[in-house]
This record gives C-alpha cells, sequence and structure tokens, in this order.
C-alpha cells in the first residue's frame, strides 16, 4: 500500500526562520502599521542600468533559448578572469567553473555532489540555514561549529578541531559572513588548509559578500593558499555586489575533478541559468566597477549609523561587522530571549530584525540586523529600538 503524503526528508525541516519574520510584518503592514524591514539581506539599490540594457539586448537579441549547462562561455571566461585577479587563484572556464541560478543553487548542488548518507559537513553556527538543510536533505550529518562574538566571530580552532572525524567530508566557510558580519582571519583559514590536508576533507567556501569589506579587511580566499584548490569550492554570485538578487546567477568554481559531478546535480536541477540573465551578469563582471564601490561605501555609511547608534544604547552590544551588510548584535543585557526581544520589537516597535537562534543555537541571545535599507530607515528605527530598549525598564 503507498503512503500518501510529502517524504520523511521533507517533513522535519522547518521553514525558513526568515520568511517568518517578513510575514508577521507584512501582516502588520495589511493593518496600517509603518514597520522599517531590517530583517532581510537584500540591497535596496536598483540593480545598475547598464547590467539591465545587457539583458535586455540580449532578449531583443533572441538570446532566449537554453544555454550550456555550464552557462554562456563568455560569462565562465569573466568569472574566470575575476578569480584570477581578485584571489590569485586560476580556474579553466571549460570545466572548472559553472554558471548556477544564484549562489543558492550553488550550495545545494554541491552538497548533493559531494554528500552521502551518513557523512559529517560542520556547518557555521550562527550560520545560513540552506547549510544544514541541505545537508539534512542529502541524508548528511550538520555538524554545528560556533562562531562566537568574544572571538570576533573566528574559528575556535581548537574546538573545530574536536569536531572533526573520519566521517567529516566537507566543512563549510563563510567569508564575509552572513548573519556575523565577521570575516575569517588568514591565520585561521590557513590553520584549516592544514586541517584538511590532515583529515581529508572539501571545503566548500562561500565568498558572496567578498567585495563588501570595510575598515581596510581584506578578503582572503582558502582556494587561494597552497595546495587548497583541489579540494576547495568557492560559491559566488552577483546577487549582493550588484543587487540582482531577483536575478538568480551564482557561479561555483571546482577542481575538475568535482565540477563534473556538481554540474550534473545542476543540469538535472535546473539545466541552466537564464539566458538573458547570465548576460546581465557578464555585464555586471566586465562593465565599470564604480557602482559596486558606490554600494560599498552607503552600506559602510550605514554600518557605521548603525554600529555606533546601537551601542549608544544601554543594554545592547554591536560588534564591529567588517564585511557583508549585517550587524550580529548581543541583546542579553536587556533581560529577553532573542526570539521575544525580535517578536516585541516587530509588535511594539514596528522594526523587524531575525532572532539569532534562527541561524543555530550559538545564536541565542543575539538578533541580525541587516544595513541593506535606507541610512533614513536605519537612523528610524535606532530612535524605535532605543524607544522600545528603554520600554523595557531595567537592563541587566
Ligand atoms: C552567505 C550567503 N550565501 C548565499 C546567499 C544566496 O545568494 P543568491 O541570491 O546568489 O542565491 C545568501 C543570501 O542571503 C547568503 O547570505
Amino acid at each position: 500500500m503507498n503512503t500518501l503524503g510529502v517524504s520523511k526528508r521533507m517533513a522535519g525541516i522547518p521553514p525558513s526562520g526568515i520568511r517568518r519574520v517578513f510575514e508577521q510584518a507584512r501582516a502588520l503592514e495589511a493593518e496600517g502599521r509603518r514597520i522599517v524591514h531590517l530583517e532581510i539581506g537584500r540591497p535596496d539599490f536598483d540593480t545598475p542600468a547598464h547590467i539591465k540594457e545587457a539583458a535586455m539586448a540580449a532578449l531583443q537579441e533572441g538570446k532566449v533559448h537554453y544555454t550550456s549547462n555550464w552557462g554562456i562561455l563568455p560569462l565562465r571566461e569573466a568569472v574566470s578572469k575575476s578569480l584570477e585577479k581578485e584571489l590569485g587563484a586560476t580556474y579553466d572556464p571549460e570545466g572548472e567553473i559553472i554558471i548556477t541560478a544564484g549562489a543558492a543553487e550553488g550550495v545545494f548542488n554541491t552538497i548533493m555532489a559531494l554528500v552521502d548518507p551518513g557523512d559529517e559537513v560542520l556547518v557555521p553556527d550562527p550560520g545560513w540555514v540552506n547549510y544544514p538543510v541541505a545537508t539534512s536533505m542529502a541524508h548528511g550529518r550538520p555538524i554545528p561549529y560556533a562562531l562566537k562574538a568574544e572571538m570576533d566571530f573566528q574559528i575556535d580552532l581548537e574546538e573545530f578541531q574536536s569536531l572533526l572525524s573520519p566521517k567529516t567530508k566537507l566543512v563549510v566557510l563563510v567569508t564575509p559572513h552572513n548573519p556575523t558580519g565577521g570575516m575569517l582571519a588568514k591565520d585561521i583559514l590557513e590553520a584549516i588548509s592544514v586541517l584538511a590536508k590532515e583529515y581529508g576533507f572539501y571545503i566548500m567556501t562561500d565568498e558572496i559578500y567578498h567585495k563588501m569589506t570595510y575598515d581596510g579587511h581584506q578578503h582572503v580566499s582558502i582556494a587561494s593558499l597552497p595546495g587548497m584548490k583541489e579540494r576547495t569550492i568557492i560559491i559566488n554570485g552577483f546577487s549582493k555586489a550588484y543587487a540582482m538578487t531577483g536575478w538568480r546567477v551564482g557561479y561555483v568554481a571546482a577542481p575538475k575533478s568535482l565540477a563534473a559531478t556538481i554540474n550534473k546535480v545542476h543540469q538535472h536541477n535546473t539545466t541552466c541559468a537564464a539566458s538573458f540573465a547570465q548576460y546581465g551578469a557578464l555585464a555586471a563582471l566586465t562593465g565599470p566597477q564604480d557602482c559596486v564601490a558606490n554600494m560599498v561605501r552607503e552600506f559602510d555609511r550605514r554600518r557605521l549609523l548603525l554600529w555606533e547608534g546601537l551601542n549608544a544604547i544601554p543594554g545592547l552590544r554591536c560588534p564591529r561587522p567588517r564585511g557583508a551588510f549585517y550587524a550580529f548584535v548581543d541583546v542579553r543585557g536587556c533581560g529577553l530571549a532573542a526570539e521575544q526581544f525580535a517578536s516585541r520589537l516587530l509588535a511594539e516597535a514596528g522594526v523587524a530584525v531575525v532572532p539569532g537562534d534562527v541561524f543555530g543555537q550559538a545564536g541565542a541571545g543575539f538578533v541580525r540586523i541587516s544595513y541593506a535599507s535606507s541610512y533614513e530607515e536605519i537612523e528610524e528605527a535606532l530612535e524605535r529600538i532605543k524607544l522600545f530598549v528603554q520600554s523595557l525598564g531595567g537592563t541587566t
């Protein structure tokens, strides 16, 4: 007899906590409340005009059919050049670069291609939930490693090493990081590269925020360290740096030995990224880069406003973000659990933020605040957060 209903594989996987906050915020807006949205990781900028024009030209020229599963060759060549320039790593556009429907698809494909049932995958905690979810979907075991505020959100190497086992197949690194705004230091990456060789695991490094760094912090990719290309899969994309979240274009760069299988998942999953969107992404990489510099400068201005403003509120503590566009704020001094803090802040003050436990156990006591919204909205949110925290009475 058939058993009807959804798969057991998916039944245990919770829906996105970020979306839950977003839906609650939307429901309040539908009642006529004004809500400041600081929960979503989406730049508020429009995609630069030359990128849109390139996609429109592609449509007009009839570039409307399936592309190669790997993606259009000129885009793979442009990605290869940018990796060489930015990381000093050489990737063959023929067989080492796959254009995907966003970095999210690249993450999913990589995990499906590498993880067998029972394999262990070390994932950052707090971290973007797609890594443990995709691991569970592949019947692997996600093993969280903590990123602690008191260590500037670096990896505690001793603790990290204690989590490694012969079953460790893959380690996920994310730098700059969502949700902490931290960046992994070169010496930490070097130490992990030594462990990768000693224990024999692969690294998947998600570098989608690599162009968004502040205070002179330099992005370092573990793929660029000696002997690491062969065991590293780079995930990247266009969503954040070029304000193209809706375009759904990303890429995977991996050694030939892995890329063919990752591409096989992609082939059976999405076939290819949208043809005209790939031409837009090509213009993004090969066109003028001042649009990126301008956006990053504005993010930096907002970052400092938020960081200073939050630290001026007794009860809150905000470590200084180094990259991406998130602040990970310690709210323990307010005497509320993060979930309560976030839901009351939304209900009472109309500011939407994400409770840190959505990103893993180590996020308990923190909330993620995105500064991808306008400067004025952040000013307004700060005022509202200040009044809300004051209304809680004594801070601890
Ligand atoms: C670390 C990280 N990787 C990947 C993504 C998704 O990127 P894309 O829009 O290219 O799928 C996000 C989106 O929030 C993210 O934070």
